[in-house]
C-alpha cells in the first residue's frame, strides 16, 4: 500500500496532535460544481453515475482538484442498500429519491432479503479501489452508509418526507417489525461497510440524518442501538492503522452524550449546537466534526471568514477537531465561496494547535 502523505484527518479523529485543522465537506462532490453536472450528464442520471466506478471515481476527485481538502469521500448514496434489497431506487430530477416498492406491512419486513453486498454492491467496492489507486496516498478515503433508521424512513415513506408519519407509525404500531427491519439493515450495513474497508476505505461515516425527529426513547431503540450494532461489527484496524468511525445524527444536541458510549471515534455536529458545548457534553472522549452552517456560504467573503474563525474559536485549542459544514453544501453555492472557507481555515487554524 502506498504511504499516506496527508494523514491529518485520521490523526485528528484519533485526537492526536496536528499542525492545522483538517477539512472536508459533506456533499463535496455534487451539484454546486459545474464539472460534476457535466459528468452526471455524461452518465445519464445520478444512479448511472453511482454505478459506474470510473465516473464515480472521477466525481470523487473533482473537489480535490479545486480545493485543498484533507479527505476524499466515496461518491455513492445511502440508498444503495435498499436498492440492493430489491426495492427499485430511482431519482426523478428535482424530486429526490423514490422507490418502486415500499415497506407497508409486517410481511414486507419479513420478506425483505438480506443481500450479499459483495455481489449486489460490487460496483461500490470497485469504485472504492479505483479511487484509492487514483488518490495514490494523497489524502485518506472515507467510506459511508446511512443509519438503519434514516434509510428505513425512505423505504417506508417511498421517498423523502416532511413528517415521517408512515415510518413513525410502523415504530409505534408494530415495534417488533420495526426492530426486525432495523436488524436487517444493521446487518447489511455492517457487511457493506466492512466490504468498503476491505476495498480500501480508511475511515467510516454513518449518516443518521433523521435521528433527531424521534423522541428520546424511540431514538435509543431504533436509531442509536442499530448504530451501536454497526460500530460493534466494524473492522477497526486495517494495514496496521485504525479505521476511525464517525457517527452523525443531524440535530443531535444533547444526544451527543449518549452517542459517545457507542465506542465511535468521532461525532458529527450540526450548526445548531455550539462546538464548545458539544466538547463539554462529550467530555473529550471523541473527536468532533463540524459545524459551519451551510447557508453561511451564501454570505459575503468577509462573513464567511468570520464564520470559519468563530467555529475554530468555539472548538478552542487542542486536537480532536475536523472542520466541516454542519450538513451538506447547497447546490446553488458559488464554488468560489468554498475556496474562501478552505483558505481561511488554512490561514487561521495553526494557532489553535500551538
Ligand atoms: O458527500 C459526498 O460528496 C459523497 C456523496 C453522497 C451523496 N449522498 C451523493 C448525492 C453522500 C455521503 C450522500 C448521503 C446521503 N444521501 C444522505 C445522508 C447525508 C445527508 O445529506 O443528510 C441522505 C439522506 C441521502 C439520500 C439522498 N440522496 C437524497 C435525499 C437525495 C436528494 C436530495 C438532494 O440532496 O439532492 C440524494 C441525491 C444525491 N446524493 C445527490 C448527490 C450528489 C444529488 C443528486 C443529483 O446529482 O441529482
Amino acid at each position: 500500500m502506498t504511504e499516506l502523505k496527508n494523514d491529518l484527518f485520521l490523526r485528528a479523529l484519533l485526537r492526536e496532535p496536528v499542525e492545522r485543522t483538517p477539512i472536508w465537506m459533506m456533499r463535496q462532490a455534487g451539484r454546486y460544481l459545474p464539472e460534476y453536472r457535466a459528468t452526471r450528464a455524461e452518465a445519464g442520471d445520478f444512479m448511472s453515475l453511482c454505478s459506474n466506478p470510473e465516473l464515480a471515481c472521477e466525481v470523487t476527485l473533482q473537489p480535490l482538484r479545486r480545493y485543498q481538502f484533507d479527505a476524499a469521500i466515496l461518491f455513492s448514496d445511502i440508498l444503495t442498500i435498499p436498492d440492493a434489497m430489491g426495492m427499485g431506487l430511482y431519482f426523478s430530477t428535482g424530486e429526490g429519491p423514490k422507490f418502486k416498492r415500499t415497506i407497508d406491512s409486517a410481511a414486507d419486513v419479513k420478506n425483505l432479503p438480506i443481500p450479499d453486498v459483495a455481489d449486489s454492491l460490487d460496483y461500490v467496492m470497485a469504485a472504492v479501489s479505483k479511487i484509492r489507486t487514483a488518490l495514490d496516498g494523497s489524502v485518506p478515503l472515507i467510506g459511508f452508509a446511512g443509519s438503519p433508521w434514516t434509510v428505513a424512513t425512505y423505504m417506508i415513506e417511498g421517498g423523502s418526507s416532511k413528517t415521517y408519519s408512515k415510518a413513525k407509525a410502523l415504530l409505534y404500531s408494530d415495534p417488533e417489525s420495526a426492530d426486525l427491519l432495523m436488524e436487517k439493515l444493521a446487518q447489511t450495513t455492517t457487511d457493506y461497510l466492512n466490504a468498503q474497508i476491505r476495498a480500501g476505505a480508511q475511515a467510516i461515516m454513518v449518516f443518521d440524518t433523521w435521528g433527531s425527529v424521534l423522541e428520546p426513547e424511540a431514538y435509543r431503540r431504533f436509531s442509536l442501538a442499530s448504530m451501536q450494532q454497526i460500530v460493534d461489527g466494524l473492522i477497526r484496524e486495517q494495514d496496521g492503522r485504525r479505521v476511525p468511525v464517525v457517527l452523525f445524527t443531524k440535530g443531535a444536541g444533547t444526544r451527543l452524550r449518549a452517542m459517545v458510549d457507542t465506542g465511535c471515534d468521532g461525532l458529527g455536529v450540526d450548526w445548531t449546537t455550539d462546538l464548545a458545548e458539544a466538547r463539554e457534553l462529550t467530555g473529550g472522549k471523541v473527536a468532533l466534526q463540524g459545524n459551519l452552517d451551510p447557508s453561511l456560504l451564501y454570505a459575503s467573503d468577509e462573513a464567511i471568514r468570520d464564520g470559519v474563525i468563530r467555529v475554530l474559536e468555539s472548538y478552542g485549542k487542542g486536537p480532536g477537531h475536523v472542520f466541516n459544514l454542519g450538513h451538506g453544501i447547497h447546490p446553488e453555492i458559488d464554488p468560489a465561496k468554498v475556496g474562501v472557507m478552505v483558505d481561511t481555515l488554512r490561514e487561521h487554524s495553526p494557532r489553535f494547535h500551538s
